[in-house]
C-alpha cells in the first residue's frame, strides 16, 4: 500500500528554458508550464493528496522584463476565469500564499474571487505561493508578533513554534511533506524555509513542462511508495 503525502509544494522551474529550446518565447514557455501545472492539479485530486501549493511567482520575478512580467500576472486572470466552475463543480479550494495587496489590480481580483468562491469546498486544496517571498513572510510574521505582544494580544513568554506558525501565510495549512523542484536546479529559491524544515526535498532534471503526472507520480512513490505495484494503482 501507497502512503499518500498529504501536502505536496512544488518549485516549477524551467518553463522559460523549455520555451527557448522550441525556438520559442519564454511567455510561450510559461502558457506550457501552466497545462503541466492543470494537469498536476488533477493529478493530486485523484490521487488523494490534500495539498498542493505551487510556486507561480516570487517576489523576485518582478525583475524579469516587463512583457514576462504582464503574461504572468495575466495568466491568473485567464485560468481562473476559465477553471473557477470546474473547481467548484470539483469541490477544489484555492488558497493564496503572498503578497496580494501588491498585485495588479486584475489580478488581485481573479485571486481573492477565486479564493471567496471555493472558500466552503471541502476537497483538494490548491495553495498558489503568489508575489511570495518566505524571507519577507517570516519578517512580517516576527512584526506581526511584535506589535500583538505590545497591543496584549499574545505575551512573549507563551510565544513558541506553533505560535509563531500561525502568522505565517500557510496559518492553515500542515506543512509539506515533500517539495519538488524542477530544472535541474538543487536549491530552495526563498520558499517555504519555515515550513519545508522537515519536508522530503526532491530535485528532478525535467523542466516544469515536461514535468507530467507519470513522473510526478513516480516521485511520489520513490519517497512514500511500497513497490513499483503500487504504482500503477495511480497510473491510470
Ligand atoms: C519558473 O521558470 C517559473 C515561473 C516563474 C512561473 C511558473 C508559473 C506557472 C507554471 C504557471 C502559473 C499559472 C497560474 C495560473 C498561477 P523559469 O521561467 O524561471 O524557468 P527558467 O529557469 O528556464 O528560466
Amino acid at each position: 500500500m501507497n502512503t499518500i503525502p498529504n501536502h505536496v509544494a512544488i518549485i516549477m522551474d524551467g518553463n522559460g528554458r523549455w520555451g527557448k529550446l522550441r525556438g520559442l518565447s519564454r511567455s510561450e514557455g510559461h502558457y506550457a508550464g501552466s497545462q503541466t501545472m492543470e494537469e498536476l492539479i488533477d493529478a493530486s485530486a485523484e490521487m488523494g493528496i490534500k495539498i498542493l501549493t505551487l510556486y507561480a511567482f516570487s517576489t523576485e520575478n518582478w525583475k524579469r522584463p516587463k512583457d514576462e512580467v504582464n503574461y504572468l500576472m495575466n495568466l491568473p486572470i485567464k485560468f481562473f476565469n476559465q477553471k473557477l466552475p470546474e473547481f467548484m463543480k470539483r469541490n477544489i479550494k484555492i488558497l493564496i500564499s503572498g503578497d496580494i495587496e501588491n498585485l495588479p489590480k486584475g489580478t488581485k481580483k481573479a485571486v481573492i474571487k477565486a479564493m471567496e468562491e471555493t472558500e466552503n469546498n471541502t476537497g483538494l486544496i490548491v495553495n498558489f505561493a503568489l508575489n511570495y517571498s518566505s524571507r519577507s513572510e517570516i519578517v512580517q510574521a516576527i512584526s506581526r508578533v511584535l506589535q500583538d505582544a505590545k497591543d496584549h494580544k499574545i505575551s512573549i513568554e507563551q510565544l513558541d513554534e506553533e505560535t509563531f506558525a500561525n502568522y505565517l501565510y500557510t496559518k492553515d495549512l500542515p506543512d509539506p511533506d515533500m517539495v519538488i523542484r524542477t530544472g535541474g536546479e538543487r536549491r530552495i529559491s526563498n520558499f517555504l524555509m519555515w515550513q519545508s524544515s522537515n519536508s522530503e526535498l526532491c530535485f528532478v532534471d525535467e523542466l516544469f513542462p515536461d514535468f507530467k503526472k507519470e513522473i510526478f507520480i513516480k516521485e511520489i512513490v520513490k519517497v512514500f511508495g511500497d513497490n513499483e505495484v503500487s504504482l500503477n494503482e495511480w497510473v491510470v
